[in-house]
Protein backbone atom coordinates (compact mmCIF):
# COMPACT_ATOMS: atom_id res chain seq x y z
CA UNK A 1 0.00 0.00 0.00
CA UNK A 2 0.94 3.93 -0.72
CA UNK A 3 1.64 6.12 2.35
CA UNK A 4 3.08 9.44 2.41
CA UNK A 5 5.85 9.72 5.08
CA UNK A 6 6.98 13.22 7.06
CA UNK A 7 10.99 13.55 7.27
CA UNK A 8 12.24 14.47 10.38
CA UNK A 9 13.58 17.48 8.90
CA UNK A 10 10.24 18.34 7.43
CA UNK A 11 9.60 20.60 4.53
CA UNK A 12 6.90 19.93 1.83
CA UNK A 13 9.57 19.23 -0.26
CA UNK A 14 10.71 16.20 2.05
CA UNK A 15 6.87 14.75 2.11
CA UNK A 16 7.87 11.03 0.39
CA UNK A 17 5.37 8.38 -1.08
CA UNK A 18 6.16 5.01 0.24
CA UNK A 19 5.31 1.61 -0.69
CA UNK A 20 4.80 0.07 3.00
CA UNK A 21 3.26 -4.08 3.34
CA UNK A 22 -0.27 -4.27 3.74
CA UNK A 23 -1.49 -3.88 7.56
CA UNK A 24 -3.68 -6.89 9.29
CA UNK A 25 -5.86 -6.03 11.97
CA UNK A 26 -5.36 -7.61 15.53
CA UNK A 27 -7.77 -8.28 18.24
CA UNK A 28 -10.44 -5.31 18.65
CA UNK A 29 -8.90 -3.45 15.47
CA UNK A 30 -10.16 -2.52 12.13
CA UNK A 31 -8.96 -2.25 8.85
CA UNK A 32 -9.83 0.53 7.01
CA UNK A 33 -9.08 1.59 3.45
CA UNK A 34 -8.47 5.36 3.73
CA UNK A 35 -10.47 7.36 0.68
CA UNK A 36 -10.33 11.30 1.19
CA UNK A 37 -8.41 13.61 3.99
CA UNK A 38 -8.94 17.55 4.20
CA UNK A 39 -6.11 20.00 5.37
CA UNK A 40 -5.57 21.48 8.56
CA UNK A 41 -3.74 24.32 9.90
CA UNK A 42 -1.79 21.43 12.48
CA UNK A 43 -1.46 18.92 9.38
CA UNK A 44 1.07 21.71 7.95
CA UNK A 45 2.95 22.52 10.84
CA UNK A 46 3.72 18.79 11.06
CA UNK A 47 4.81 18.47 7.12
CA UNK A 48 6.53 21.66 7.61
CA UNK A 49 8.62 20.12 10.76
CA UNK A 50 7.03 23.05 13.33
CA UNK A 51 5.62 20.10 14.74
CA UNK A 52 8.43 17.73 15.72
CA UNK A 53 7.36 13.95 15.18
CA UNK A 54 9.31 10.80 14.25
CA UNK A 55 11.05 10.05 10.85
CA UNK A 56 8.54 8.32 8.85
CA UNK A 57 5.32 9.33 10.47
CA UNK A 58 2.19 9.23 8.27
CA UNK A 59 0.47 13.09 8.86
CA UNK A 60 -3.13 14.04 8.59
CA UNK A 61 -4.92 13.97 11.70
CA UNK A 62 -8.62 14.03 9.52
CA UNK A 63 -10.06 10.39 7.62
CA UNK A 64 -12.77 8.69 5.89
CA UNK A 65 -12.90 5.90 4.13
CA UNK A 66 -14.45 1.86 3.97
CA UNK A 67 -14.17 -0.93 6.88
CA UNK A 68 -12.35 -3.80 4.71
CA UNK A 69 -11.95 -6.19 7.46
CA UNK A 70 -12.47 -6.58 11.40
CA UNK A 71 -10.14 -8.25 14.01
CA UNK A 72 -11.08 -10.82 16.54
CA UNK A 73 -13.63 -9.71 19.07
CA UNK A 74 -15.01 -6.63 17.11
CA UNK A 75 -18.70 -6.00 16.77
CA UNK A 76 -18.88 -2.85 16.50
CA UNK A 77 -18.19 -2.58 12.73
CA UNK A 78 -18.56 -4.77 9.73
CA UNK A 79 -16.77 -4.44 6.31
CA UNK A 80 -18.23 -1.83 4.33
CA UNK A 81 -19.32 0.23 7.25
CA UNK A 82 -18.03 4.09 6.57
CA UNK A 83 -15.98 5.99 9.40
CA UNK A 84 -14.13 8.97 9.57
CA UNK A 85 -10.89 8.74 12.07
CA UNK A 86 -10.83 11.01 15.78
CA UNK A 87 -8.37 13.49 16.17
CA UNK A 88 -7.98 12.10 19.42
CA UNK A 89 -8.25 8.73 19.36
CA UNK A 90 -8.36 7.74 22.89
CA UNK A 91 -10.63 10.60 23.95
CA UNK A 92 -13.84 8.65 24.61
CA UNK A 93 -16.05 10.81 26.54
CA UNK A 94 -16.14 13.00 29.67
CA UNK A 95 -13.34 16.21 30.17
CA UNK A 96 -10.29 15.77 28.64
CA UNK A 97 -7.40 14.57 30.44
CA UNK A 98 -3.32 13.83 29.70
CA UNK A 99 -4.15 10.26 28.77
CA UNK A 100 -7.02 11.02 26.72
CA UNK A 101 -5.31 13.36 24.39
CA UNK A 102 -1.56 12.15 24.20
CA UNK A 103 -2.30 10.54 21.31
CA UNK A 104 -3.29 13.03 18.09
CA UNK A 105 -3.64 11.38 14.82
CA UNK A 106 -1.17 12.57 12.31
CA UNK A 107 1.54 13.48 15.12
CA UNK A 108 2.08 11.10 17.99
CA UNK A 109 0.67 8.61 16.06
CA UNK A 110 0.22 7.93 12.16
CA UNK A 111 -2.49 9.78 10.32
CA UNK A 112 -4.99 8.96 7.37
CA UNK A 113 -2.20 9.49 4.47
CA UNK A 114 -2.33 5.65 3.79
CA UNK A 115 -4.15 3.64 0.93
CA UNK A 116 -4.66 1.63 4.08
CA UNK A 117 -4.17 1.40 8.07
CA UNK A 118 -5.15 -0.50 11.40
CA UNK A 119 -6.83 1.17 14.51
CA UNK A 120 -8.73 0.25 17.27
CA UNK A 121 -12.48 0.13 16.71
CA UNK A 122 -13.42 2.74 19.00
CA UNK A 123 -10.85 5.24 17.86
CA UNK A 124 -13.59 5.70 14.44
CA UNK A 125 -16.81 7.46 14.35
CA UNK A 126 -19.56 6.41 11.78
CA UNK A 127 -19.69 9.62 9.13
CA UNK A 128 -23.05 10.88 8.42
CA UNK A 129 -25.39 8.72 6.64
CA UNK A 130 -25.39 10.20 2.54
CA UNK A 131 -21.88 12.02 2.86
CA UNK A 132 -19.31 11.50 0.45
CA UNK A 133 -15.56 10.63 1.70
CA UNK A 134 -14.44 13.71 1.02
CA UNK A 135 -17.22 15.18 2.86
CA UNK A 136 -16.79 13.21 5.95
CA UNK A 137 -13.21 13.82 5.71
CA UNK A 138 -13.70 17.55 6.18
CA UNK A 139 -15.57 16.70 10.32
CA UNK A 140 -13.10 15.47 12.73
CA UNK A 141 -11.00 18.33 13.56
CA UNK A 142 -12.44 21.67 11.73
CA UNK A 143 -15.77 20.17 11.86
CA UNK A 144 -15.86 19.10 15.50
CA UNK A 145 -13.91 21.95 16.73
CA UNK A 146 -16.70 24.07 15.45
CA UNK A 147 -19.91 21.79 17.28
CA UNK A 148 -17.93 22.06 20.19
CA UNK A 149 -17.48 25.80 20.20
CA UNK A 150 -21.04 26.58 19.27
CA UNK A 151 -22.98 23.66 20.51
CA UNK A 152 -21.44 21.40 23.44
CA UNK A 153 -19.59 24.40 24.99
CA UNK A 154 -21.65 27.09 23.51
CA UNK A 155 -25.28 25.96 24.21
CA UNK A 156 -26.08 28.14 21.37
CA UNK A 157 -30.01 29.18 20.59
CA UNK A 158 -31.86 30.34 17.76
CA UNK A 159 -31.80 33.80 17.32
CA UNK A 160 -28.30 34.43 19.38
CA UNK A 161 -25.85 36.30 17.57
CA UNK A 162 -22.74 34.37 16.24
CA UNK A 163 -19.22 36.21 14.98
CA UNK A 164 -16.95 33.96 12.61
CA UNK A 165 -13.26 34.88 11.72
CA UNK A 166 -12.06 34.68 8.10
CA UNK A 167 -12.99 31.62 5.83
CA UNK A 168 -11.09 29.07 6.59
CA UNK A 169 -12.52 25.50 7.28
CA UNK A 170 -13.45 25.53 10.88
CA UNK A 171 -14.88 29.26 10.37
CA UNK A 172 -17.42 28.54 7.26
CA UNK A 173 -18.12 25.26 9.48
CA UNK A 174 -19.47 27.11 12.57
CA UNK A 175 -21.19 29.42 9.78
CA UNK A 176 -23.24 26.93 8.46
CA UNK A 177 -24.07 25.53 12.12
CA UNK A 178 -25.27 28.78 13.28
CA UNK A 179 -27.37 29.01 10.43
CA UNK A 180 -28.50 25.66 10.52
CA UNK A 181 -29.44 26.59 14.41
CA UNK A 182 -31.36 29.61 13.64
CA UNK A 183 -28.24 32.26 14.91
CA UNK A 184 -28.17 35.36 13.12
CA UNK A 185 -24.03 34.98 11.99
CA UNK A 186 -21.40 38.09 11.37
CA UNK A 187 -17.83 37.81 9.69
CA UNK A 188 -14.83 39.09 8.85
CA UNK A 189 -12.57 38.40 5.85
CA UNK A 190 -9.90 39.68 3.87
CA UNK A 191 -11.39 39.13 0.78
CA UNK A 192 -14.09 41.31 -0.85
CA UNK A 193 -15.26 38.32 -3.36
CA UNK A 194 -15.59 36.01 -0.16
CA UNK A 195 -17.43 38.25 1.73
CA UNK A 196 -20.09 38.12 -0.83
CA UNK A 197 -19.79 34.36 -0.42
CA UNK A 198 -20.50 34.86 3.32
CA UNK A 199 -23.34 37.14 2.58
CA UNK A 200 -25.00 34.30 -0.09
CA UNK A 201 -24.21 31.86 2.81
CA UNK A 202 -26.55 34.02 5.20
CA UNK A 203 -24.12 36.03 7.03
CA UNK A 204 -26.19 39.49 7.86
CA UNK A 205 -23.02 41.95 7.82
CA UNK A 206 -19.34 41.40 6.90
CA UNK A 207 -16.06 43.34 8.18
CA UNK A 208 -12.77 43.41 6.31
CA UNK A 209 -10.10 42.96 8.87
CA UNK A 210 -7.37 44.55 7.13
CA UNK A 211 -9.27 47.66 6.10
CA UNK A 212 -10.82 47.88 9.71
CA UNK A 213 -8.27 46.97 12.66
CA UNK A 214 -10.88 47.82 15.02
CA UNK A 215 -13.42 45.63 13.67
CA UNK A 216 -14.61 44.23 16.85
CA UNK A 217 -15.71 47.79 17.77
CA UNK A 218 -17.56 47.64 14.19
CA UNK A 219 -18.99 44.24 14.23
CA UNK A 220 -20.38 45.19 18.22
CA UNK A 221 -22.24 48.40 16.52
CA UNK A 222 -23.23 46.71 13.64
CA UNK A 223 -25.00 43.89 15.40
CA UNK A 224 -26.65 45.87 18.31
CA UNK A 225 -24.87 44.53 20.97
CA UNK A 226 -22.27 41.95 20.27
CA UNK A 227 -21.87 38.98 19.93
CA UNK A 228 -23.10 35.89 21.80
CA UNK A 229 -20.69 33.62 20.46
CA UNK A 230 -17.40 34.55 19.00
CA UNK A 231 -15.22 31.95 17.20
CA UNK A 232 -11.88 33.18 18.35
CA UNK A 233 -9.43 31.70 15.30
CA UNK A 234 -6.44 34.49 15.26
CA UNK A 235 -5.18 34.41 19.28
CA UNK A 236 -3.24 37.11 19.54
CA UNK A 237 -3.74 38.57 15.76
CA UNK A 238 -7.44 38.37 16.69
CA UNK A 239 -8.16 38.33 20.27
CA UNK A 240 -9.05 42.28 21.61
CA UNK A 241 -11.33 42.72 18.88
CA UNK A 242 -13.49 39.19 19.62
CA UNK A 243 -13.60 40.40 23.44
CA UNK A 244 -14.92 43.83 21.52
CA UNK A 245 -16.77 42.47 19.36
CA UNK A 246 -18.43 40.08 22.13
CA UNK A 247 -21.52 40.84 23.77
CA UNK A 248 -22.43 41.24 27.61
CA UNK A 249 -22.45 37.66 29.16
CA UNK A 250 -20.80 36.39 25.50
CA UNK A 251 -19.06 33.44 24.90
CA UNK A 252 -15.83 33.83 22.99
CA UNK A 253 -14.01 29.92 21.85
CA UNK A 254 -10.39 30.33 21.87
CA UNK A 255 -9.81 28.37 18.84
CA UNK A 256 -6.74 28.90 17.05
CA UNK A 257 -3.60 31.25 16.48
CA UNK A 258 -2.94 33.30 12.96
CA UNK A 259 -0.45 35.36 11.17
CA UNK A 260 1.93 36.20 14.46
CA UNK A 261 -1.36 35.21 17.02
CA UNK A 262 1.33 32.89 19.39
CA UNK A 263 0.84 35.57 21.69
CA UNK A 264 -0.54 39.41 22.36
CA UNK A 265 -2.36 41.73 24.64
CA UNK A 266 -6.01 41.89 25.83
CA UNK A 267 -7.53 44.37 28.25
CA UNK A 268 -8.30 42.55 31.16
CA UNK A 269 -10.98 44.43 32.60
CA UNK A 270 -13.34 43.80 29.35
CA UNK A 271 -13.28 40.52 30.31
CA UNK A 272 -14.80 40.86 33.69
CA UNK A 273 -16.83 44.05 32.64
CA UNK A 274 -18.25 42.30 30.04
CA UNK A 275 -19.30 39.03 32.33
CA UNK A 276 -17.38 37.17 29.16
CA UNK A 277 -16.75 33.35 29.46
CA UNK A 278 -13.84 32.13 27.32
CA UNK A 279 -13.37 28.54 26.54
CA UNK A 280 -9.71 27.04 25.03
CA UNK A 281 -10.69 24.15 23.08
CA UNK A 282 -9.00 21.89 21.45
CA UNK A 283 -11.26 19.05 18.84
CA UNK A 284 -13.73 16.96 21.06
CA UNK A 285 -14.81 13.38 22.49
CA UNK A 286 -16.19 10.67 19.93
CA UNK A 287 -19.20 10.95 22.28
CA UNK A 288 -19.45 14.70 20.84
CA UNK A 289 -17.80 13.39 17.18
CA UNK A 290 -20.88 11.13 17.42
CA UNK A 291 -23.31 13.95 18.62
CA UNK A 292 -22.30 15.77 15.50
CA UNK A 293 -22.80 13.07 13.32
CA UNK A 294 -26.11 12.33 14.53
CA UNK A 295 -27.75 16.05 13.97
CA UNK A 296 -25.91 16.40 10.44
CA UNK A 297 -27.96 13.67 9.26
CA UNK A 298 -30.89 15.68 10.33
CA UNK A 299 -29.92 18.07 8.57
CA UNK A 300 -29.33 19.68 5.13
CA UNK A 301 -25.70 20.96 6.28
CA UNK A 302 -23.26 20.06 3.48
CA UNK A 303 -19.68 20.80 3.95
CA UNK A 304 -17.84 23.56 1.46
CA UNK A 305 -14.59 22.23 -0.23
CA UNK A 306 -13.20 24.75 -2.03
CA UNK A 307 -11.05 22.56 -3.84
CA UNK A 308 -9.96 18.52 -4.45
CA UNK A 309 -6.38 16.91 -4.90
CA UNK A 310 -4.91 13.46 -5.55
CA UNK A 311 -2.61 11.20 -3.57
CA UNK A 312 0.36 12.46 -5.07
CA UNK A 313 -0.67 16.30 -4.94
CA UNK A 314 -0.24 16.49 -0.97
CA UNK A 315 2.55 19.05 -0.91
CA UNK A 316 0.65 20.94 -3.62
CA UNK A 317 -2.65 21.12 -2.00
CA UNK A 318 -0.49 22.43 1.00
CA UNK A 319 0.96 25.16 -0.49
CA UNK A 320 -2.70 26.22 -1.78
CA UNK A 321 -3.86 26.57 1.43
CA UNK A 322 -0.58 28.52 2.74
CA UNK A 323 -1.93 30.72 -0.31
CA UNK A 324 -5.10 31.28 2.21
CA UNK A 325 -6.70 31.16 -1.23
CA UNK A 326 -9.31 28.90 -0.27
CA UNK A 327 -12.90 28.85 1.30
CA UNK A 328 -13.65 26.31 3.67
CA UNK A 329 -11.97 22.73 2.86
CA UNK A 330 -9.29 21.79 0.93
CA UNK A 331 -9.50 17.72 0.12
CA UNK A 332 -7.42 15.40 -1.09
CA UNK A 333 -8.83 11.78 -2.12
CA UNK A 334 -7.61 8.55 -3.19
N1 LIG B 1 -8.42 24.30 18.66
C1 LIG B 1 -8.78 23.42 17.74
O1 LIG B 1 -9.31 22.36 18.04
C2 LIG B 1 -8.58 23.74 16.30
C3 LIG B 1 -9.14 22.94 15.30
C4 LIG B 1 -9.00 23.33 13.98
C5 LIG B 1 -8.28 24.47 13.68
N2 LIG B 1 -7.71 25.19 14.68
C6 LIG B 1 -6.98 26.41 14.43
O2 LIG B 1 -7.90 27.41 14.04
C7 LIG B 1 -7.28 28.30 13.11
C8 LIG B 1 -8.11 28.32 11.84
O3 LIG B 1 -8.11 27.02 11.29
P1 LIG B 1 -8.77 26.72 9.88
O4 LIG B 1 -8.41 25.32 9.51
O5 LIG B 1 -10.19 27.12 9.87
O6 LIG B 1 -7.90 27.74 9.01
P2 LIG B 1 -7.72 27.96 7.49
O7 LIG B 1 -8.63 27.06 6.72
O8 LIG B 1 -6.27 27.87 7.21
O9 LIG B 1 -8.23 29.47 7.29
C9 LIG B 1 -7.72 30.55 7.95
C10 LIG B 1 -8.45 31.79 7.44
O10 LIG B 1 -8.38 32.79 8.44
C11 LIG B 1 -8.27 34.06 7.88
N3 LIG B 1 -7.09 34.75 8.43
C12 LIG B 1 -5.79 34.56 8.14
N4 LIG B 1 -5.01 35.39 8.86
C13 LIG B 1 -5.84 36.11 9.63
C14 LIG B 1 -5.66 37.14 10.59
N5 LIG B 1 -4.45 37.58 10.92
N6 LIG B 1 -6.77 37.65 11.19
C15 LIG B 1 -7.99 37.17 10.88
N7 LIG B 1 -8.21 36.20 9.99
C16 LIG B 1 -7.16 35.70 9.37
C17 LIG B 1 -8.18 33.88 6.37
O11 LIG B 1 -9.50 34.13 5.88
P3 LIG B 1 -9.81 35.22 4.73
O12 LIG B 1 -9.10 34.73 3.50
O13 LIG B 1 -11.27 35.18 4.63
O14 LIG B 1 -9.28 36.54 5.22
C18 LIG B 1 -7.80 32.42 6.23
O15 LIG B 1 -8.29 31.83 5.06
C19 LIG B 1 -5.85 27.77 12.93
O16 LIG B 1 -5.01 28.41 13.85
C20 LIG B 1 -5.95 26.31 13.32
O17 LIG B 1 -4.75 25.77 13.78
C21 LIG B 1 -7.85 24.85 15.98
Amino acid sequence: MKVIAVSKTGGLENLCIEERPDPSPGPGEILVRWRATSLNFHDYLVAVGAIPVEEGRIPMSDGAGEVLEVGQGVNTWKKGDHVMSMFFPNWQEGRPSLAKTRAIMGESVDGCMAEKACLPAQSVTAIPQGYSFAEAATLPCAGLTAWRALIEEGALRPGQKVLVEGTGGVSIFGLQLARAAGARVFATTSSPQKAERLKAMGVEAVVNYREDERWGKTLFKLSGGGMDHVLDVGGGSTMQQSIEAAAIGGHIAAIGILGNGRKGEITFPKLFFKHLRMTGLAVGSRYMQQAMVDALENSNLRPVIDRSFGFEELAQAFQYQASAAHFGKIVVEF
